[in-house]
């Protein structure tokens, strides 16, 4: 696939993500159940991620010459030393969260709060494989 295809389709992504949050937010308004807004909102969210990533997607493209996105992540900016210590301790609070989480939909019947629970249970897990897939890339170690 040629770069030019590549940015081609992931400014294509971006107008349909961003398309979609504004469709989204007069869909809430109509929407009778919290449930449901509750749900488009979470979805709405996303969208608005998708395409923030996409955009810094776009940037790198742009800025990194022939250098692979993993070199370019922390290499100039950050100290390592202090971002990996950070790091380490958001690790930390990702499993405190997922944990927190998993304890409060045990405490509740509702399907509706249970869903939208599991839901963020679900990101906390994703947050925490990208915090280890951090680590593990930028640095070179095993989780
Ligand atoms: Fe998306
Ligand atoms: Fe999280």
């Amino acid at each position: 696939m040629s770069q030019d295809r590549l940015v081609e389709l992931i400014k294509k992504q971006i107008r349909i993500e961003k398309n979609f949050v504004k469709t989204v937010d007069e869909q809430i308004k109509s929407l009778h159940t919290v449930a449901a807004k509750l749900l488009m909102l979470e979805t709405q969210k996303d969208s608005e991620k998708h395409a923030m990533v996409l955009d810094g997607i776009l940037t790198v493209i742009k800025q990194k010459g022939t250098k692979p996105l993993w070199n370019t992540l922390l290499d100039s900016y950050v100290d390592k030393i202090v971002a990996k210590r950070n790091l380490e301790k958001h690790i930390k609070t990702e499993a405190a969260m997922l944990e927190n989480i998993k304890e409060a939909m045990k405490e509740t019947k509702d399907e509706g709060i249970k869903l939208l629970l599991e839901h963020i249970g679900n990101d906390e897990k994703k947050h925490h494989e990208i915090m280890h897939e951090v680590l593990k890339q930028a640095y070179k170690i095993k989780p």
